[in-house]
């Protein structure tokens, strides 16, 4: 059963309900909109022959940093109530130490904008980009880029505290050391594991040190950290090995981290040892969840695929980006509520699929949230729910071949075409349900799943 389905005596109807100010809205990071951002080491990286697919650069982006006000209006006309956006640590801290009022005061005008139009922000404060500064000197292996970070998260926190209450430290940290440091795919484009577990430490230490002082300057702001959780389960599962590897990865990937905000303790795998970092334990007022697909762990061929013959999206580099599995969504929601610290509430921070002629993401979007109402209904404190993402944008390294947004975007011309997909999501957001009525408009193939 998908969700648990509430009578309307007022239409003779059924509909999967949900909470009363619920925040719904999209997800986006600075590197990936905002434009231009020549200062920091993603911009070095799109310059390194093959680093990018199909040679593509993030160029002017979105265009957000000239004008992130007309896609701002867009997201009010379109019934968002929240948007999640991230600050770009090179604009604020162009040279180590110092600090540019001008960045500052565009952020303060971003944050405003999005507060008149009754849009509340998230700020998360590193969504995968670093000053070149910092990068230049050994980037987030240099064990001073933790008192660098609590520094940076200071400064930003006093200047734009009083217009945020919801923030976000770092985005997945497994995803950036797994990926930059073990697969060589994000910058700085490195392969090993050693670097991996480094980079992930200093990543954990690093938002313990921003928790710290956030919450030492305003006792109210809620402070988050989010990661990527993937349901990771064997190809075969009759073979042990598969078996075995599967729920390490899922302990490198996830669990690790889990540990470490429950008791302070760093276990690495393969041998690496084990470190004790005191501030990590209950460093989070909620978890911000990442989701997009389930990965099949194999020994014998591909490790990481989608189940053979499920649903899969659009293509990056090496393959489907990924398979398309609703039920994981409740799976994981279901896994992050009974972590500790106890009853820590949940915001999914992102959660979509590159589909650019939006044949699968009305389906996605009803079934996923259809699942997270699920979850809801059991009790799971979810408190917002970020689409990933408001318009096409800087797909990393797979560049603008993926497309992500509710809204298609030419990066060329910057012109803005809405998906079907943008209609659906405002009309789930000014029902605050799914109703049989868009489920019949926008994806009837799912109708027996959502309301069985
Ligand atoms: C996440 C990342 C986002 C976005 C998304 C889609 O891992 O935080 O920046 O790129 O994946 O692949």
């Amino acid at each position: 059963m998908a969700g648990i389905a509430d009578r309307n005596p007022q239409q003779g109807t059924r509909k999967l309900p949900f909470p009363k100010g619920f925040l719904w809205g999209a997800a986006t990071a600075a590197h990936q909109v905002e434009g231009d951002n020549v200062n920091n080491d993603w911009w070095a990286f799109e310059q390194r022959p093959g680093a990018i697919w199909h040679g593509d650069r993030s160029g002017p982006a979105c265009d957000w940093w000239c004008n992130a006000e007309a896609d701002f209006d867009r997201m009010a006309e379109m019934g968002h109530n929240t948007h999640r956006l991230s600050v770009e640590w090179s604009r604020i801290e162009p040279e180590e130490g110092t600090f540019d009022p001008a960045a500052i005061a565009r952020y303060r005008e971003m944050l405003t904008g999005l507060r008149r139009r009754g849009v509340e922000p998230m700020v998360t404060l590193f969504h995968f980009s670093s000053p070149s500064w910092l990068a230049h000197q050994g980037g987030w292996r240099n064990p001073a880029v933790v008192g660098y970070f609590r520094r940076f998260a200071r400064h930003t926190v006093e200047q734009l505290g009083d217009l945020v209450k919801l923030w976000c430290t770092i985005n997945e940290p497994n995803v950036y050391a797994a990926v930059g440091y073990l697969l060589g795919e994000h910058a700085p484009g490195a392969k090993n594991p050693r670097h991996c577990f480094q980079v992930l430490s200093h990543h954990l230490q690093a938002h313990a040190a921003a928790y710290r002082v956030i919450k030492a300057m305003d006792g109210s702001a809620h402070v988050g950290l989010v990661m990527n959780i993937i349901v990771f389960e064997p190809l075969d599962p009759g073979y042990r090995a598969s078996v075995r590897a599967a729920k390490l990865a899922d302990y490198a990937f996830h669990d690790l981290v889990f540990r470490a905000i429950g008791d302070g303790k760093l276990r690495f795998p393969l041998g690496l040892g084990l470190t004790r970092h005191g501030p990590l334990i209950d460093s989070v007022d909620f978890w911000g969840v990442n989701y997009y697909t389930r990965q099949r762990v194999s020994l014998q061929r591909q490790f990481l695929q989608p189940t053979p013959g499920a649903e899969v999206s659009d293509s990056g580099h090496s393959g489907p980006y990924g398979e398309i599995y609703p039920e994981g969504l409740y799976r994981v929601l279901k896994r992050v509520a009974a972590l500790r610290p106890q009853g820590v509430p949940i915001y999914i921070t992102e959660n979509g699929l590159p589909d650019s002629d939006d044949d699968q993401r009305p389906r996605y979007l009803l079934t996923h949230l259809a699942q997270m109402q699920r979850a809801i209904a059991e009790g799971v404190d979810v408190r917002g729910y970020y689409h990933w993402s408001f318009t096409d944008n800087f797909e990393w390294a797979e560049g603008w071949a993926l497309r992500f947004g509710l809204i298609a975007l030419d990066e060329k011309t910057q012109v803005r075409t809405p998906r079907r997909s943008a209609q659906l999501y405002t009309d789930i957001i000014r029902a605050n349900a799914i109703t049989p009525g868009m489920v019949a408009n926008y994806a009837p193939e799912v109708m027996s799943d959502i309301f069985p």
